[in-house]
């Protein structure tokens, strides 16, 4: 006699996939068969599956996962966490083994950055707390010696000379070394600033508001290839872009934060994608880019939708591989998202 399992797997509204596998038992059982539908009605593309098995344990997550950054020169991945008493940032490879651990000098870690150039790793890390390492953006080398601290620990403030921070939420650094830092996740500042690779300001837009280059919660930071500074300003439901030599604001996209504003911002390794995070949501919108000039209106290509609750704060891209990697303040975990192979040919060739 026969088993014949029949899947049936919708990808899309036009596309439906048959996988009919089947093998002889050989034995009296009933002939049997099992149906397994999935339909999605939206005509979008799949381009990633989860890893289930990055990283290899997930047991040193300890704490409230707030960000992640991929150095992919060294295939490296750095987790900051909050809570008492544990290691406050965790290294692991690419593949998901882990390295070691950091646990000093870093009191609310919010944002993260890997700066790798062939002569220096570096990683950034903007600090929330109210203690006396609070209200700075450091630089430490990969091994969590403190190199650079910029702002004036432990003092929130809205002052240019000295620099001054309150709630520091994330950065962007060029490998030039140029230095974009939005300030913040709430409190006294609603801005972005870019710095010099030796720490002077280069511009700055730094009003709270609704209007143009105005902010509320500017959340995240990114830039692209072709000198555009994109940033997910939460508070406003919209993504604001800048020219990155000017700051002369460029336009926003708002039509896909109707529900929700943009957490997270990361660029895919061709450029061609904005991977955006929506925190309340749990959700990731996979946008497509403009290549030059004009950003015109947003547009979804694709969604991960994650589970009820888990809450995907930031997140960065292997600008090697072109993995996603989401750290999720609720699931108190990072989760790595890989490009289906169809999609991933693309960063290769
Ligand atoms: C943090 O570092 C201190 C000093 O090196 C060490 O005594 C302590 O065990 C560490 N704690 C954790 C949770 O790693
Ligand atoms: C911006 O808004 C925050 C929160 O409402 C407020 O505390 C802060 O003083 C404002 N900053 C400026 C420069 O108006
Ligand atoms: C998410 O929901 C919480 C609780 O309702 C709220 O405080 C927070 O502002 C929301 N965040 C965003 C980005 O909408
Ligand atoms: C963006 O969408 C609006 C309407 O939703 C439309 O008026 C406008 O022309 C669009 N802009 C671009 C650049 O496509």
């Amino acid at each position: 006699m026969a088993r014949f399992w029949v899947c049936v797997a919708g990808a899309g509204f036009f596309l439906a996939y048959l996988v009919l596998h089947s093998h002889i038992c050989g034995s009296s059982l009933p002939l049997r068969l099992h149906f397994a539908f999935k339909f999605s009605w939206r005509a979008e593309e799949i381009l990633y599956r989860l890893d289930v098995d990055w990283p290899t344990y997930s047991e040193y997550f300890t704490g409230a996962t707030f960000c992640v950054a991929v150095d992919s020169l060294n295939e490296l991945v750095y987790v900051a966490q909050r809570g008492d008493n544990i290691p406050k940032v965790l290294v692991f490879t690419e593949d998901g083994y882990f390295l070691r651990a950091w646990n000093y000098t870093v009191d609310t870690p919010h944002g993260i950055f890997a700066a790798s150039t062939l002569h220096e790793q570096s990683v950034w890390i903007t600090d929330v707390g109210s203690g006396s390492y609070g209200h700075t953006v450091k630089k430490y080398n990969s091994f969590g010696d403190l190199v650079q601290i910029l702002g004036t620990p432990g003092k929130k403030g809205t002052g240019l000379n000295p620099l001054q921070f309150d709630n520091p939420a994330e950065l962007f650094v060029e490998d030039t070394g140029d230095i974009y830092i939005v300030d913040g996740d709430g409190g006294l500042n609603n801005r972005l600033i870019k710095l010099s690779q030796d720490f002077m300001i280069l511009w700055l837009r730094g009003e709270n508001g609704t209007e143009p280059a105005k902010f509320n919660i500017p959340h995240s930071v990114t830039v692209d290839s072709v000198g555009r500074v994109w940033v997910a300003d939460r508070g406003n439901r919209r993504i604001q872009v800048f020219d990155k030599d000017t700051g002369e604001w460029l336009g926003a996209w708002n039509d896909c934060f109707t529900e929700e504003g943009p957490s997270a911002v990361r660029f895919t390794p061709d450029g061609k994608r904005l991977i955006i995070a929506q925190l309340n949501l749990s959700r990731l919108l996979i946008t497509a880019a403009p290549p030059v000039g004009n950003i015109g209106n947003c547009s979804v290509i694709s969604t991960i939708q994650l589970a009820d609750q888990v809450l995907p704060h930031l997140l960065d891209v292997s600008q090697k591989t072109g993995a996603i990697y989401v750290a999720e303040i609720g699931a108190k975990q990072v989760q790595k998202y890989v490009p289906v192979n169809s999609y991933f040919s693309s960063f290769s060739s």
